[in-house]
């Protein structure tokens, strides 16, 4: 357990009863006066991002390309990226608590990999279309951390990786059905645009995705083992489940966390019914520590989705891996008269993604990136929540290693069943985009003002940094 950053497991039922309670009472957001300062900051300090955003809102459907760089109160443009900070195009420094949306365990930009991606691209250019040894060291190293992974296909994104994933344990089970937990996100394909963010919605987001798509897919809410054992004995009927994907801290990248014997529970019902396990690491991948969150937990899904940390930040950033009778059924040229799942990509596994991601998991082993960086996520998680104590807030602060959560508005966590579970979720919605632009006017990136990724690069001084911004944001809060 050693090279986790994670020194325990939090209790699953204690935060979720804190995150419950904050669900139940009144939003406690941001004076308006502070978050009038707040945008007047902005409109001072980031004029080239804001004329920049108008351009590219002509051209560029909403401005940005990726959610999460779609930030209140509008996207900030960014040229250079060091460590633990990130440069806006009008100087700005601040502290990078996004790190790329979680590839960068070693954190923004780091020179070592830096080094080893030019010497690549000078020598052969990003990509050939053929074979580079550098695929085959990328797989060996993924295999000496994560014995499970006994054949492994690198893809273009983690998205990518839940489509192959599912496509091969269709093909190796003969079975249809899939199981996913409500809340969970497993990328953008068709079948699990469901059940997004909130358990619950079911096609709620499915917008675009004829029902068909989806209608295979079936979600049990978090922690709720009894319903997946029941999903799983219906489906018995109905041709069998081929596949539950889990994220293996919970949904959402634990944003609901799992309890600590879940992924346990889930292995044997899935042996008790001859469904394949799929864990989707795309988040947990190389950044709570090289095993992964198998390791920690000691579980053997049949098959592990990879993505960001799999590239160390650069593209392409997908991979699938697992059990090799399992993988068998993606190779290219199998035996004929067996069936094969085809997977594609042009630029899958091209020598740039797989050097980035090999030097990446080498230099994460060699600094112990994953304890440093989880060391940095548990100081920031104790340091917030105890100012919520002191302060008198309801928000909740916790971390899975070098992932924390900060729920000052609780927009995912709101229960479907109630009424106005919509409006409140908009509102609560909201109030998060205003702590993101908050912390961001106080020098801090985070994800969507709800979660933060650290790194290696976040030394007690940047953490110390980070939180006396912290505590200036909360002192703004209504009634402190
Ligand atoms: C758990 C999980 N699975 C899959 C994905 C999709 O990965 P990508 O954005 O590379 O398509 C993500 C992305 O955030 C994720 O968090």
């Amino acid at each position: 357990m050693s090279e986790y950053g994670m020194t325990h497991w939090p209790d699953a039922d204690e935060i979720q009863a804190r995150l419950d309670r904050l669900v139940q009472q009144p939003m406690r957001p941001i004076r308006a006066d502070r978050m009038r300062e707040y945008h007047a900051w902005f409109n001072k300090n980031c004029a080239k991002s804001k004329t920049l955003n108008e351009e590219a809102c002509k051209l560029i459907p909403g401005g940005v390309q990726h959610n999460l760089a779609f930030n209140h109160p509008f996207p900030l443009a960014i040229n250079r990226a060091d460590g633990a900070y990130l440069w806006d195009v009008d100087g700005n420094r601040y502290i990078d608590f996004l790190q790329a949306g979680g590839p960068t365990v070693l954190g923004s930009n780091y020179g070592p990999v830096r080094e080893k991606v030019l010497e690549l691209l000078n020598s052969c250019g990003p990509c050939t279309g053929l074979f580079h040894e550098y695929e085959l060291k990328l797989a060996q190293e993924i295999n000496r951390h994560m014995p499970s992974i006994e054949m492994f296909r690198m893809l273009g994104s983690g998205t990518e990786a839940v489509l192959a994933a599912i496509r091969a344990a269709r093909t190796f089970t003969d079975k249809v059905k899939i199981i996913k937990v409500g809340g969970a996100y497993h990328g953008w394909s068709d079948q699990v645009v469901f059940a997004l963010h909130i358990p619950g919605t079911g096609a709620l987001e499915a917008v675009g995705i004829p029902r068909g798509c989806n209608k295979d897919t079936l979600e049990f809410f978090p922690n709720d083992l009894e319903a997946l054992a029941s999903l799983l004995d219906k489906n018995e009927d109905k041709g069998g489940t081929a596949c539950v994907i889990v994220e293996p801290f919970g949904p959402e990248s634990g944003t609901r966390p799992n309890r600590w014997d879940f992924n346990q529970k889930v292995r044997e019902l899935c042996d008790a019914h001859g469904t394949l396990m799929i864990f989707d690491e795309v988040v947990t991948g190389f950044r709570v520590g090289l095993g992964g969150a198998q390791g920690y937990f000691g579980i053997k899904p049949d098959l592990t989705t990879f993505g960001k940390c799999i590239a160390g930040g650069y593209p392409a950033a997908g991979g699938l891996g697992g059990r090799r009778d399992v993988m068998s059924v993606l190779a290219a040229g199998v035996e004929a008269g067996k069936a094969r799942a085809y997977v594609g990509g042009t630029l899958s596994a091209n020598p740039l993604s797989c050097v980035a991601g090999y030097w990446s998991l080498v230099e994460t082993e060699r600094t112990q990136a994953c304890q440093k960086a989880g060391r940095a996520g548990d100081l920031l998680a104790a340091g917030i929540q105890d100012m919520f104590d002191r302060k008198g807030l309801p928000f909740v602060a916790w971390n899975h290693s070098s992932i924390v959560h900060i729920e000052t508005a609780g927009a995912m966590l709101v229960d479907i069943m109630n009424p106005n579970a919509f409006e409140e979720a908009k509102a609560r919605k909201v109030m998060m985009e205003h702590m993101g632009a908050a912390y961001t006017a106080e020098g801090i990136i985070t994800i969507a003002g709800s979660r933060l990724y650290t790194s290696l690069a976040d030394t007690d001084d940047v953490v110390d940094a980070a939180l006396a911004g912290f505590n200036r944001v909360f002192d703004g809060i209504e009634g402190v």
